[in-house]
């Protein structure tokens, strides 16, 4: 597999454990990326990716970042959280899957369909974690121009 290209922007989300703030990395994210030129289908699925990473850690953790890295060929995201970790992957990517208590669920959370929305829009999508530890996930979206917008394109072509 070729590696991947230079990283042409990155920046790195620190995500708090509470609500008060939750959404604001996913919507600073999607700016970012449509004033990058990103293609909009990109950027839609990124939002999604970022909006559903965001909010479990908000919800579910003690805390942790989002890093954003744009490529000329993809968009990456890597979460990370403090803990308390993940005991059953395979569980949690199951559609409908929660652990979302009341006062989530009132507020709209616990459909157990955020896990399930970052792997359908993402291309490539991993997550890795350890109980007691914390969880990391990276989610990778290939842009629209990935074949023709490389450095073999011709000028104005
Ligand atoms: N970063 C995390 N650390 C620990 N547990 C997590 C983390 N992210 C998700 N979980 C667990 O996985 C479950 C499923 O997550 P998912 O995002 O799919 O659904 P949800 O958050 O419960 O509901 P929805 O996202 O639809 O509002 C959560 O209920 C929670 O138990
Ligand atoms: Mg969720």
């Amino acid at each position: 597999m070729a590696p991947a290209t230079k990283a042409l922007y990155k920046q790195v989300f620190p995500v708090k454990s509470d609500l008060e703030s939750a959404g604001k990395v996913s919507t600073e994210v999607r700016r970012i990326l449509r004033s990058l030129g990103v293609e909009p289908e990109v950027v839609r699925r990124a939002g999604i990716v970022c909006f559903e990473g965001e909010m479990n850690i908000a919800l579910y953790t003690k805390g942790g970042r989002i890093i954003l890295i744009v490529r000329d060929d993809r968009v990456e995201l890597l979460f990370s959280d403090r803990g308390p970790g993940i005991a059953d992957i395979d569980l949690v990517k199951q559609p409908g899957y929660s652990t979302a208590p009341d006062w989530a669920r009132e507020l709209g959370f616990g459909a157990g369909m955020g896990i399930p929305n970052m792997e359908a829009n993402s291309d490539r999508f991993a997550m890795y974690s350890r109980v007691g530890v914390g969880t990391v996930i990276r989610a990778t979206i290939f842009r629209r121009c990935h074949e023709t917008c490389g450095g073999n394109r011709a000028p104005g072509t």
